[in-house]
């Protein structure tokens, strides 16, 4: 029996960029779909709303939205697409995608569905937007671990950092996987050694690092195809088959991972006051903070 079946709490991973357009919902797609293959029941939620994202990519067709759950017609179950690579995807939508500027009521019935479908999972994987914006910094504080992918752009490795430092002195998160993609290994280790050297000198993190994405046109391709990644795409899929099991096999985050962190205990309604109309400023982080109070650094 593996780390994630011995706890009761699903695994939950937020997959963030600083930059845009770098990878995430590639990495989160075929991660799901890894973990699947290899026993894991897993969620995907999709919290972002870019154009080609996880429905996009998977071929899928949401009939109903986070507005169904939210004026009563559905329940979050509902939602949920079973996919045919083995893994299930929540299609978040605007609803997951402008979380924390949702009114306290709405939050709480998207969060209350949440944790009650989120405990049947083994693994839940978050694709979150690009950026450093609300709801980012929600999800991937959250999460018991936020896994970073950038590539070797500088521009991306400087928003990479960014994105790094905001969660790490705004919100106190301090473990940080990261995966460096469209690359090769000499330059993904250059790519990791410039963001390690800025990180430790100005920030009190820890960068753990999986591994590289070589950058191959079949990735293109088969995003185009609406198919996964397979045997035959030889150049990639062995690479990322092997990341992977790299970070599947990580210990658990025993720091951040009692409990359905992110469901039951990071609440955006913690800590706010009853009204349902309240609406939560994007500066407002009652509910992370009592979230830290609670359990101190994430280190
Ligand atoms: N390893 C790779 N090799 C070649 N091309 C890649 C690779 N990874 C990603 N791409 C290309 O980059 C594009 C963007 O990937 P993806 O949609 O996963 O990024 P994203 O970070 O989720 O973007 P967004 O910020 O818009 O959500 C893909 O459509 C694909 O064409
Ligand atoms: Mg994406």
């Amino acid at each position: 029996m593996n780390d994630h079946q011995q706890t009761t709490s699903p695994r939950v991973i937020s997959v963030s960029s600083g930059k845009g357009g770098v990878g995430k919902t590639f990495t989160s797609v075929h991660l799901a779909a890894h973990a699947a293959a290899s026993g894991q029941k897993v969620l995907l939620i999709d919290a972002d709303l870019g154009l080609a994202n996880v429905d996009v990519m998977l071929g899928l067709n949401a009939s109903r939205t986070m507005r169904n759950l939210l004026s009563g017609d559905a329940t979050l179950n509902d939602l949920i697409i079973p996919c045919a690579h083995g893994f299930d995807v929540l299609p978040g939508g605007s609803g997951m995608y402008e979380l924390t500027s949702l009114n306290v009521a709405e939050q709480q019935t998207i969060l209350d569905g949440l944790r009650e479908a989120g405990s049947a999972y083994d693994l839940i994987l978050i694709d979150t937007a690009a950026g450093i914006g609300e709801n980012v910094l929600y999800f991937a504080s959250a999460a018991e671990t936020a896994l970073v992918v950038l590539t070797p752009d500088p521009t991306s490795l400087t928003d990479a950092y960014a994105l790094i430092k905001v969660l790490s002195q705004q919100r106190d998160v301090r473990r940080f996987m990261v995966v460096i993609n469209q690359t090769d290994e000499i330059e993904a280790h250059i790519t990791f050694k410039r963001l390690l050297s800025v990180a430790d000198r100005y920030l009190d993190v820890y960068l753990d690092f999986i591994g590289f994405i070589p950058r191959h046109a079949c990735v293109r391709k088969a995003i185009q195809q609406q198919r996964l990644l397979n045997d035959s795409d030889a150049h990639v899929y062995p690479h990322l088959c092997k990341l992977f099991d790299h970070l599947l096999a990580r210990p658990r985050n025993d720091s951040r991972s009692g409990g359905l962190q992110f469901f039951w205990e990071h609440s955006l309604a913690a800590g706010l006051n009853d009204d349902p109309d309240n609406s939560v400023d994007g500066h407002d982080n009652s509910g992370v903070q009592a979230h830290q109070a609670q359990h101190g650094t994430a280190s």
